[in-house]
C-alpha cells in the first residue's frame, strides 16, 4: 500500500509499483489520506512536481496530473510561482479525523441490495436468462449515439421513442388502448407510485389496499400520509364489498388486478365490474399495478384492468424489474388523458424520467420484436422451473397452492415462518413468510411463498429437503398420552 511513512517526518510518500492501482492514484489517495489525518497542515506548501517526482522516482507528470486532480477536489491550490498549498479550508468530510460512519442502513423494508438472488426468492427474474448479448449491442449503440446528440434537457416524461412503443405493446399485450401523451416513463414501480402520489393530492386520505398484498407499498403509502386500509382478498381477487363497508371515503384502490401479490389470483370479471362501477360511481380511483405484465403463465395473459377503464378512473402501472431487469429500475404510468397535462407537469418538476439511453435502448429492443420473444421464452422457461420446483416441493409439502410465479406452502398457525425464512438464509434459500403480507392478525396466515424464477443448478430437491428440516425444528414437540 503506497502512503506515507509515519516514522519519518510530517511528508514523506512512497509509492508501489507492484500494485494494480496506477502510481498518480497511489500518490493521490496517500496525500488525501495525509490531509485527512493531519499530517499535512492546511495552508502548507506542497513540494514542487519536480521534487516530489524526484523524490519518488516517477515521471514529472503523474505527480503534477495527482496535484491536478487534488485541486479539483479542493484540497490543493496552486498559487503560480509562489507553490502549490494545502488548501486552508479542507472539505469537511477530508478534515476529520474521525473514521468514516458505516452506510446508514435503510430500515428493515428492503435488505440484500445488489446481492444475487437466492433460491425461492420472489420478485427477481431469472438471472440465467437475461438477453444479455442483444441487450448490450443494443445498449452500447444507444449510449455511443448519445454522445454525438446536442446536450440538451430530455423530456421529462421519457423518451417519446419508448412511449410510442409502449401504445403498441400495451395494445396487444394488455388491451390497453391509450396514446403516447399518456405514458410517463419512471424509475420503476416505486417511482410511478411515487408520481401518483404527488400528481393526485391523495395526502391525509385512505386507500384499500391489499390483504395479503405487497408491504413496500403499503409502507410508501404510510410515508406520504395516506392511510393504508387493509382489504382481503379471496379466490376471485379484492373483496370489493369489504371496502365499501370498512373505508367507504376511500380515494382509491391499490390493486395487482392481474396476479394477485403473493397469492397469484385473477382480478375475476365480477370483481373487475364491481370495482370499476365503484370508482365511477363515486369519483375514486384504481390504481393499477401491473407488475408481472404480460408474465403471466397461463396461455392468455389476464388482460389489464385499465383495458376495460371507459371512464378514466384507473391509473395503470407497468415496470421492466419482472420481464426485463431490475437493474433498469424501469417503469411507466399510464393515465387517463384528462390528467396527462398534470402528470407531466409534475414530472417536469419534482420527478424527471431517468436516462434516455436506456430508455431508447428499451425502445429499440421492444421495436425489433426482442422483448415479446423474450417473454415468450421466460413463459416457457419459468412454467419449467414452476414444475420441476412443485414436484420437489411436493413430498415435502404436500399442502401448496400456485400463484403466479411462485407457490405458497402453508404452515400450521403460529409457526414462526419469518424465523424460519431468516434460518433459510443461511443455507442459500429465501423464501418469503407469508404472515409478513398480513396486516391484521385475525387474518393472518402462515406459511412460505417460494419463487420459482432462479433454480439451483442441481435443482430444487435438496432446497425442498432442507426447507422441511428447517420447519420440522420448529414443529411443537407431542408428548406421548401418559408419558411424564
Ligand atoms: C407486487 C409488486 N409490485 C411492484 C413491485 C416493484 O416493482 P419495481 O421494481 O418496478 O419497483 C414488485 C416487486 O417485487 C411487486 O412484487
Amino acid at each position: 500500500m503506497p502512503g506515507i511513512d509515519k516514522n519519518s517526518g510530517p511528508f514523506r510518500l512512497s509509492v508501489n509499483r507492484d500494485e494494480r492501482t496506477g502510481l498518480t492514484e497511489q500518490i493521490r489517495s496517500a496525500i488525501t489520506q495525509a490531509i485527512g489525518e493531519g499530517r499535512l497542515k492546511p495552508g502548507a506548501r506542497m513540494p514542487s512536481c519536480r521534487d516530489l517526482a524526484a523524490q519518488l522516482g516517477v515521471a514529472r507528470g503523474t505527480v503534477r496530473t495527482a496535484y491536478d486532480m487534488l485541486a479539483d477536489s479542493q484540497l490543493l491550490e496552486a498559487k503560480g510561482a509562489a507553490g502549490t498549498f494545502i488548501t486552508r479550508y479542507p472539505p469537511v468530510a477530508i478534515a476529520s479525523n474521525a473514521p468514516s460512519p458505516a452506510l446508514t442502513p435503510l430500515s428493515d423494508i428492503a435488505s440484500d441490495f445488489d446481492a444475487s438472488p437466492l433460491t425461492f426468492q420472489m420478485g427477481v427474474p431469472a438471472t440465467d436468462a437475461f438477453p444479455a448479448s442483444v441487450w448490450s449491442r443494443i445498449l452500447q449503440r444507444h449510449a455511443r449515439n448519445s454522445t454525438t446528440q446536442p446536450v440538451g434537457y430530455p423530456d421529462p416524461r421519457g423518451s417519446l421513442a419508448l412511449r410510442e412503443e409502449l401504445v403498441a405493446y400495451l395494445a396487444v399485450s394488455r388491451g390497453i388502448s391509450c396514446q403516447a401523451a399518456q405514458i410517463i416513463i419512471t424509475n420503476g414501480y416505486a417511482g410511478a407510485l411515487g408520481l401518483i402520489c404527488l400528481a393526485m393530492g391523495f395526502r391525509n386520505t385512505q386507500a384499500w389496499i391489499e390483504e395479503p398484498g405487497y408491504l413496500l407499498a403499503c409502507k410508501a403509502l404510510g410515508l406520504v400520509g395516506i392511510e393504508p386500509v387493509p382489504i382481503a382478498v379471496d379466490e376471485q381477487g379484492i373483496r370489493v364489498n369489504e371496502g365499501r363497508d370498512r373505508a367507504p371515503a376511500a380515494s382509491f384502490a391499490l390493486v395487482t388486478a392481474g396476479q394477485q401479490s403473493p397469492l397469484g389470483m385473477a382480478l375475476s370479471p365480477e370483481r373487475r365490474s364491481e370495482l370499476l362501477t365503484w370508482a365511477q360511481e363515486n369519483n375514486r380511483w384504481i390504481i393499477e399495478d401491473d407488475y408481472l405484465g404480460e408474465l403471466q403463465l397461463s396461455s392468455r395473459a389476464t388482460p389489464a384492468l385499465a383495458s376495460r377503464d371507459s371512464a378514466g378512473r384507473v391509473i395503470h402501472i407497468g415496470t421492466f424489474s419482472k420481464t426485463l431487469s431490475p437493474t433498469l429500475r424501469l417503469g411507466f404510468v399510464v393515465v387517463p388523458l384528462a390528467l396527462a397535462a398534470r402528470f407531466g407537469d409534475i414530472a417536469t418538476v419534482m420527478a424527471p424520467a431517468s436516462s434516455v439511453v436506456v430508455h431508447n435502448a428499451v425502445a429499440e429492443f421492444l421495436r425489433e420484436g426482442h422483448f415479446l420473444r423474450h417473454l415468450r421464452r421466460m413463459k416457457r422457461l419459468y412454467a419449467e422451473r414452476l414444475e420441476k420446483m412443485i414436484a420437489a416441493l411436493q413430498p415435502h409439502f404436500p399442502q401448496l397452492r400456485r400463484g403466479g410465479l411462485a407457490v405458497v406452502v402453508q404452515l400450521p398457525t403460529g409457526i414462526a415462518d419469518r424465523t424460519i425464512a431468516r434460518e433459510a438464509l443461511a443455507w442459500g434459500m429465501a423464501p418469503s413468510p407469508l404472515s409478513a403480507w398480513f396486516q391484521r392478525d385475525e387474518l393472518r396466515q402462515y406459511g412460505l411463498v417460494l419463487g420459482a424464477t432462479n433454480m439451483p443448478a442441481d435443482g430444487f430437491e435438496r432446497c425442498a429437503q432442507q426447507l422441511r428440516q428447517l420447519v420440522d425444528a420448529h414443529l411443537p414437540v407431542v408428548t406421548p398420552a401418559g408419558s411424564d
